[in-house]
């Protein structure tokens, strides 16, 4: 087996500093970079993969497997960590690890490498899973172990050995980016006080800036995923690209949360999630139409688990995949549509429609139609109240 390291390589400065440290330690790396919807890997970061010393530059577009494999499972649970991060960096990670393995395999490679802190969760969803899906495989954490103290001594490093990185263009914070949302955390926003500034956001746009009327969009879901806007059947990525606009016109979708991570550290981060945002609205109000109230509440028992395993870096778990059957046993009434109308930041359901829908408007009705027997409540309530009658 060769000295070969496959590294999940972003671009950045610091991926960008462990090729290189890498290479000096005699590894042979090989950066692979995922397509996630970040933004196309430019041709600038795969000069700059190779400028650094990697001997080969691997690029896969895995946007609509992310979608499929991973977010909509996520939505179809309705999965939420702590009640307000959709899990967009989280549902990534096990993808990019399962293809690290996979390119491992491919190029006969001792090892995988990541660029994540020794504070994050990151390492632990890449080299838990990494661990799940082959033991044998070495992992390297060249940032938890190297030197440098200081971004500017990575940049000192990076000078030194011509590593082109555009220093101009770097941001105060810590970005990860996909399909599913962005996650911003670091600089100013370390003080958990201080409001987010105009630009710690990408996309959505201030509620104040917001499209000054409001839009209504209607979600078509089959089996619980999405796959019609306004009646019409669209791609995957269309349809999530689409509601990524639209709700970042709209300022749907931002978030600013103190978050508990795997390692024990609370963190500040912010969030944008537009098109999470609009599904996961839509995907609950559905449920809550087709579903029965026991179901309803076990699932959402169920939410806060699967929340949990996808956070904690357990994707390729026996409990997720058990989950998985639950939740999909619980989609098969899960077809219909919902309107929305999204008006300055907010994102409000304003119909819904399935031909499983449990509601009865000739049950429901005050009006003359009703078909209600109200006389049978009298004998219901007693009964349901008995076990309890005299004991307060
Ligand atoms: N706290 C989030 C998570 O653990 C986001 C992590 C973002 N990572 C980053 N490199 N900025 O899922």
């Amino acid at each position: 087996m060769s000295k070969t390291v496959i590294l999940a390589y972003s671009g950045g400065l610091d991926t960008s500093v462990c090729v290189k440290w890498l290479a000096d330690r005699g590894w042979r790396v090989v950066a692979f970079m995922a397509n996630v919807g970040q933004g196309d890997p430019s041709s600038a970061a795969i000069r700059r993969a190779k400028a650094a010393g990697a001997a080969q530059v691997t690029v896969r577009d895995v946007r609509r497997e992310f979608l499929t494999e991973y977010c909509w499972p996520a939505l179809k649970a309705d999965a939420v960590y702590e009640g307000q991060y959709l899990l967009a960096t989280a549902l990534s990670r096990p993808l990019i690890a399962k293809h690290l393995v996979d390119v491992a395999h491919r190029a006969g490679a001792r090892a995988i490498a990541h660029g994540c802190t020794g504070k994050g969760n990151d390492q632990v969803r890449f080299e838990v899973t990494s661990r799940i899906l082959d033991p044998s495989l070495e992992i390297l954490a060249p940032v938890r172990e190297w030197e440098f103290r200081s971004r500017e001594q990575e940049i000192e490093y990076a000078l030194k050995h011509r590593i082109p990185i555009d220093v101009s263009k770097r941001s105060p914070y810590s970005i990860d980016q996909n399909l599913w949302g962005t996650s911003i955390e670091s600089g100013v926003l370390e003080n958990p006080w201080t409001e987010p500034p105009a630009d710690t956001f990408r996309s959505i746009r201030a509620p104040q800036r917001a499209a000054a009327k409001a839009a209504t969009v209607v979600v078509g879901f089959t089996r619980g995923v999405p796959t019609h806007l306004n009646g019409r059947r669209l791609g995957e990525i269309a349809l999530v690209e689409r509601l990524n606009a639209l709700g970042a016109a709209h300022a749907v979708g931002r978030s600013d949360v103190i978050e508990s991570r795997v390692v024990g550290i609370k963190s500040r981060e912010v969030y944008e999630a537009p098109a999470g945002t609009i599904l996961l609205t839509a995907h609950q109000e559905l449920e809550r139409l087709v579903c029965d109230r026991e179901l309803l509440k076990f699932k959402q028992e169920v939410a806060i688990t699967y929340a949990h395993l996808i956070y904690a870096g357990l994707w390729f778990t026996p409990l997720k995949k058990a989950l998985d059957a639950f939740v999909n046993a619980t989609q098969q009434r899960a077809t219909g549509e919902v309107r929305l109308k999204l008006y300055k930041g907010s994102c409000q359901v304003v119909g819904r429609r399935s031909r499983y829908g449990l509601y009865r408007e000739r049950l429901a009705t005050y009006s003359a139609q009703d078909d209600f027997d109200q006389r049978t409540a009298r004998d219901f309530i007693k009964l349901y109240g008995l076990a309890y009658e005299g004991s307060g």
